[in-house]
């Protein structure tokens, strides 16, 4: 019966509710648009002036009370209702559904990932099983983006240092457009995702197919995000300092702030200060650290946090154990070679693929694919083959040589990229012929 309204089948509740909403105000308008306007032509045609005809005084009318409250009344009826049913609508769309999944979504210069509860994430499509709600938790982690789902009529702004939220009911399976719809830069227009909604049996085969995300303990799960979030760029977990307070002894100590006070730098002040840096700053330290409120989740700041509990806990170890922990160390690096598929999930977690596609296509950068060895022309119109120097060069230091033909937009990646991270990048990129 509501799905009457739709206009096509509806993808959700909400693309029937918003539709209804539309059409009702459409039509209402549409009534009285038809109705004013063919008076207005009717009369004009049955009081014209008559060919010949003498000219006739109009009446003087003082006013009408019934016909005038009758034409405040209908109107102000009217709008009401346009309000109420909106009112209706929109409290329906924004009530929290029982039961719903929660989904991280967060934007960045341009492209859109998700991160699901059960630890996995993914860049530009967001798999959901028909039937389910889903409760999306959206940030940025640049600029204001919009979250547009067209076939479901929902759009929320995405914004930095903020949670917004949107509330989904995938009912039909099938795959959708997600949009952005607040201008963001250069790629703006090619900042889109896909909803892929599932038959509930057939999500559940998906999810067999995926690999299980890796069972770490939380200071294991801290440690590979302070590594992959830049920490390391600026603080060293221990030996000589970088630019702010080592990260090694730094847990339950007291420490000076730059203010004259002084705070223990408990779990509490290690969230904020992740939060909000510029709060509590060390005394002695510039005061330079962005907020990672946004792009590290309160369960992220978690994980980290215990990973700085436990490397504040090796302090404590003798020398023995100390140097097996650096044996294990060393195997561990061992491990974590330089390979192919370190270095893909690196260029989507840095964010690379917002702008480089992996399959030939143009966005706005060159494409990975066929990229390793190529000869380039750059704007400056010289030629440089696309060795690992020249791509090592072009990721830290983007705007030395520019290839010639793309905007010179990408940001600066020195310092803030791991050594081994950098070659397994580079390992990626060779594979993609
Ligand atoms: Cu992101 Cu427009």
């Amino acid at each position: 019966m509501a799905n009457a309204y739709a206009l096509g089948e509806a993808a959700s509740r909400t693309t029937v509710q918003v539709d209804a909403l539309f059409l009702f105000i459409g039509g209402v308008s549409l009534f009285f648009f038809l109705l004013v306007e063919g008076l207005l032509i009717y009369f004009a045609i049955k009081y014209r002036k008559q060919k010949g005809a003498e000219g006739v005084e109009t009446p003087d009318i003082r006013g009408n009370f019934l016909l005038e409250t009758v034409w405040i009344l209908i109107p102000s009826i009217v709008v009401a209702s346009f309000f109420y049913y909106g009112y209706i609508v929109f409290r329906d769309i924004r009530t929290p559904s029982p039961g719903a999944t929660d989904i991280h979504a967060v934007s960045r210069q341009w492209l859109f990932e998700f991160r699901y509860p059960d630890g996995r994430s993914s860049i530009n499509e967001l798999r959901v099983p028909a039937g389910s709600p889903v409760k999306l938790i959206l940030s940025s982690d640049d600029v204001i983006h919009s979250f547009y789902i067209p076939a479901y009529r929902l759009k929320q702004d995405m914004v930095p240092g903020q949670y917004t939220t949107l509330y989904l009911h995938p009912d039909k399976a099938g795959t959708y457009d997600i949009l952005c719809a607040e201008y963001c830069g250069v790629a703006h227009s090619t900042m889109r995702a896909e909803l892929i909604v599932m038959e509930p049996g057939a999500y559940a085969a998906w999810r067999e197919t995926q690999a299980a995300p890796a069972g770490l303990s939380l200071a294991e799960q801290g440690k590979a995000l302070v590594e992959k979030s830049g920490c390391l760029g600026c603080h060293a977990l221990e030996g000589k300092e970088k630019i702010g307070p080592n990260l090694g002894q730094g847990f339950g100590r007291k420490v000076l702030l730059a203010d004259g006070t002084s705070v223990t730098a408990d779990e509490e002040y290690l969230r904020e200060s992740i939060y909000d840096p510029k709060a509590k700053v060390v005394k002695g330290y510039p005061a330079v650290m962005p907020t990672f409120k946004g792009s590290l989740s309160p369960d992220d700041v978690g994980a980290i946090i215990a990973y700085l509990r436990s490397l504040s806990g090796d302090k404590e170890e003798d020398k023995k154990k100390e140097g097996e922990k650096a044996v294990e160390k060393e195997e561990r690096r061992g491990k974590e070679a330089p390979s192919a598929q370190k270095g893909k999930a690196l260029t989507e977690t840095l964010g690379c693929l917002g702008c480089h596609s992996v399959d030939g296509s143009g966005r706005v950068g060159p494409s990975f694919q066929g990229l390793f060895g190529r000869q380039v022309e750059l704007a400056d119109g010289g030629k440089v083959t696309a060795d690992e120097a020249y791509i090592r060069e072009s990721i830290a230091r983007p705007k030395a040589k520019v290839v010639k033909g793309f905007p010179d937009v990408m940001p600066d990646f020195e310092g803030k990229i791991p050594e081994e991270d950098l070659s397994a990048i580079i390992v990626y990129i060779k594979t993609l012929k």
